[in-house]
């Protein structure tokens, strides 16, 4: 089944007013040979301004995260309705950075995801396992525990994406191989399999360390349908080279 591969990339903690102007009119400019669905994750202060220096174009823009409840008394956070509201249209949840420094587990996750599909946005559901998991052999009953735990009841393969990233990948520089990466998406999308409409059209993404120099190598894999990129998204000469990447494995 033809998967449109999507390239997001998530800006973490990082920039400015100005950083975003430059950052989101620099991919503006450069998407024109670019077919993939191309999203941007900035941090929430910065959205309005993201839509801004996007002019319109074709670009979606999403959250990094979102509280589970849609409104209320929950200093500092946000909803995914405020996110709705402002434009965007995935929400990521359940990034590892979330998971260790905010002991999210997987029903906090799971409960996000489902306060971002009640809002009318895609949830992008991370998972992936530690390094002391992926040596000990457990990286296939870790991502089954997550999935089982995190992917919200009634989810479709339309309503989800999965972002694999197995964490001791992400900002090291180190990388699975594109086989292996693929091997681990291929066991995501037979668990899910179950989805309804099954999984042949849920959407993919790998994420930790994808850079232009190695994008090309995981984007031809048959079971990754584009990344979630951290450092090299703040860079919109290389997040456009994966965009580029993602665009002709289409
Ligand atoms: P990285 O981060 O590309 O900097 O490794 C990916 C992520 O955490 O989503």
């Amino acid at each position: 089944m033809a998967r449109m591969p999507l390239v997001a990339g998530n800006w973490k903690m990082n920039g400015g007013l100005s950083m975003t102007r430059d950052l989101v009119g620099g991919i503006v400019e450069g998407t024109t040979d670019v077919t993939c669905e191309l999203l941007v994750c900035p941090p929430a202060p910065l959205i309005l301004a993201a839509f801004q220096a996007s002019g319109g174009a074709k670009l979606a823009i999403g959250g990094q995260d979102c509280h589970a409840a849609d409104s209320g008394a929950h200093t500092g956070d946000i909803s995914a309705a405020m996110l709705q509201d402002m434009g965007c249209s995935y929400v990521i949840v359940g990034h590892s950075e979330r998971r260790q420094d905010h002991r999210e587990d997987d029903a906090t996750v799971r409960a996000k995801a489902e306060a971002v599909s009640r809002a009318g946005l895609t949830a992008i559901i991370c998972i992936g396992e530690t390094e002391a998991e992926r040596d000990a052999g457990e990286t296939a009953s870790v991502i089954a525990r997550q999935l089982d735990g995190s992917v919200p009841e009634g989810a479709t393969q339309d309503s989800v994406v999965i972002a694999y990233e197995p964490v001791w990948a992400i900002g090291t520089g180190r990388t699975p191989t594109p086989e292996e990466a693929n091997t681990v998406h291929r066991q995501i999308r037979d668990h899910l399999s179950g989805l309804p409409g099954g999984s042949d059209g849920l959407r993919i993404l790998y994420g930790g360390s994808m850079k232009p120099a190695n994008a090309a190598d995981f984007m031809a894999q048959p079971d990754i349908d584009g990344g979630l990129i951290g450092g090299a998204a703040l860079k919109a000469e290389d997040f456009l080279a994966i965009a580029r990447a993602a665009s002709a494995s289409d």
